[in-house]
């Protein structure tokens, strides 16, 4: 069974279930500036997670693009990928365990005709937080597997939480039994060995965590999480998922135009191929940090593969017809950006190759301070890495060449410490998402529909909103907007936003279809991330925007609004810091 076709029976299944199927939220989150990509389905869904009623209802599915990086140096295995798309379920508040876990066990045997026996499934053990899923473990049982293939495990394995802070709860995970012999007396799906692949996680979302603990959520939800290559592999009876008509034909391309064989060289290039077109796709650039900085890490690091096993970088775009070829059919946009992907991933590539031209050159200045040394230190090298992009490999290849080793263990150390750090930050920044809607966070939220308002009115309609962050301290407005705006501009902008503030304006939310949104005026990013039925926020007579919420419910006390900053953001966008001044 192709991908194409689990995802439409997945989403037909669960219609059939009483679910509204809703679109794909973008790879990169559009209001929650915060996190870098979408890494599950249930991101965009948080507010409603929290509590907010959902236009769509109570019962939900989609399937969701994703980027995970935190483990790229898994890839090449036989089972992870940067870029995935994951089918999801959701129940707002609607069913819980019994009803959740006996659709997941009809969708894998009955519709995906997977045999039971091939399945196991994991529950939570349960500690001083939450007791032993015992629910779980028993709604297994009455659908149909067997006690022997019911795991428990703790948190570790069965509780899941996006970062550190948000909601969370224990969930169940079906694993799907590959054949092959176990590694060891104690293999279990928890085991890494590639005998169990886990395929499906139901999240039972009850509990908000956060630095005091854990209190209840309003609603009981279920959160699912279906990854779909994984599936396509593992139904189509192939070793990997890039053994499936997904990667296919860019991996023999590959094989063809290698000169040197290294099957997960081979891997690491058609992953990040992907994951690099699916993310410029949807508007990602390289650059130097956050997502642009991953962006570039998964272009450069695919270069660097193809250097491995000497495939002629001019291929590149060749390479990126081929993958969109194969992908066109669920991804439809990919064939319309064709062109920009190419020239985005093609600059990137001459970029670095500049940039490994410089290494080179700052290699043998450091070679030459090292005279007499046999050692080219750890420091030296990870300073090469992370300045240079340049690969340890390369610089123990160079270091070779002159006689030299390279101090790979301090290197392997420094490389640690900094990977500890990008996590945490990785993490940080999934803390400081929707997840995380305080009073302040809020009221800037409503701010940020005020200023887009009043710029409209100052400059003029071709305002348009291009991106838009929210910290405890600011909120950033990116809109498009060909020049500078002047003093005056920047004072009447503001002196409308305080305005409308001082009237104490009603916000009021009203649910109706998009076409009526559209109609009736509201402003909004008119893509087709909205599903049939949307949210709109009025703010008095002043605003009228197609938003998830949540907003204050009167502007009164947010605060006096001031511009900190106007500066360009790139060619024909502006950027406006601002703050809520409370007095
Ligand atoms: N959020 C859960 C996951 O990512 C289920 O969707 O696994």
């Amino acid at each position: 069974m192709k991908a194409i076709e689990i995802r439409n029976k997945f989403l037909d299944f669960f219609k059939n279930h009483n679910h509204s199927v809703i679109p794909s939220a973008p790879l990169i989150p559009e209001n929650d500036p915060s996190v870098l990509f979408n890494t599950a389905g249930m991101q965009p869904l948080v507010p409603y997670l929290l509590g907010e009623t959902h236009p769509a209802g109570t019962r939900l599915c989609d399937y969701q693009k994703c980027v995970r990086t935190v483990d790229i140096d898994e890839v090449g295995d036989n089972r992870h990928l940067t870029y995935f798309e994951m089918l999801g379920n959701w129940s707002l508040g609607d069913y819980f365990k019994d009803e959740a876990i006996a659709m997941s066990y009809e969708f894998l045997t009955k519709e995906l005709g997977i045999p039971a026996e091939k399945l196991s499934v994991t529950c939570f053990a349960g500690d001083e937080d939450c007791p032993r899923d015992t629910v779980s473990a028993e709604a297994w049982k009455k659908v149909g597997i067997s006690e022997e293939r019911i795991y428990f495990y703790g948190k570790s394995d069965n509780w899941w939480i996006a970062g550190e802070e948000g909601p969370c709860g224990p969930d169940s995970e079906m694993f799907y039994d590959t054949g092959k012999p176990a590694c060891g007396p104690d293999c279990q799906p928890s085991c890494d060995c590639g005998k169990y692949v886990e395929i499906w996680n139901n999240v039972f979302m009850e509990y908000f965590k956060d630095k005091n603990g854990y209190t209840k959520l309003k609603n009981k939800n279920v959160d699912t999480g279906l990854g779909l290559e994984r599936m396509a592999f593992l139904l189509q009876g192939k070793e990997t998922p890039f053994d499936t008509e997904l990667f296919k034909a860019v991996m023999d391309k590959l094989e063809e135009l290698q000169k040197v064989d290294n099957i997960r060289s081979r891997r690491v290039i058609a992953d990040h191929l992907r994951s690099s077109i699916m993310i410029i796709c949807d508007g990602g650039r390289p650059s130097n940090v956050d997502r642009g900085y991953i962006l570039r890490r998964l272009i450069r690091r695919m270069i660097r593969h193809m250097n491995n096993i000497q495939i002629d970088l001019n291929q590149l775009a060749n390479l990126v017809d081929i993958n969109i070829e194969a992908l066109k059919d669920m991804y439809p946009d990919l064939v319309k950006n064709k062109n920009v992907i190419k020239d985005v991933i093609v600059a990137e590539k001459d970029k670095f190759v500049k940039t490994l031209n410089h290494g080179e050159k700052e290699f043998k200045k450091q070679i030459k301070k090292l005279e007499g040394t046999k050692v080219v230190p750890g420091n030296v090298v990870f300073r090469l890495y992370d300045t240079y992009g340049f690969p340890p490999e390369v610089t123990e290849e160079l270091a070779q060449e002159n006689g030299m080793e390279i101090d790979m263990e301090e290197f392997n150390k420094l490389f640690k410490q900094h990977q500890e750090k990008s996590r945490q930050g990785s993490a940080q920044k999934f803390k400081g998402g929707l997840a995380e809607q305080t009073e302040t966070t809020i009221a800037y939220h409503t701010a940020t529909h005020l200023l887009h308002e009043a710029l409209r009115e100052i400059l003029g309609e071709h305002v348009k909103q291009s991106g838009s962050n929210i910290t405890e301290e600011r909120l950033r407005f990116d809109f498009s907007h060909p020049q500078k705006m002047t003093k005056e501009e920047i004072k009447q902008v503001e002196d409308l936003v305080n305005e409308q503030i001082q009237k104490d304006l009603k916000v009021t939310c009203e649910e109706m279809s998009y076409e009526d949104a559209k109609n009736s005026g509201a402003i909004g990013l008119f893509t087709d991330k909205y599903g049939d039925r949307v949210k709109v926020y009025t703010i008095g007579d002043f605003s009228k925007e197609i938003c998830g919420g949540p907003h204050v419910t009167h502007t009164g006390n947010m605060g006096r609004f001031k511009i900190k900053k106007e500066e360009s953001s790139s060619s024909g966008i502006r950027r406006i810091k601002a703050v809520l001044i409370k007095e």
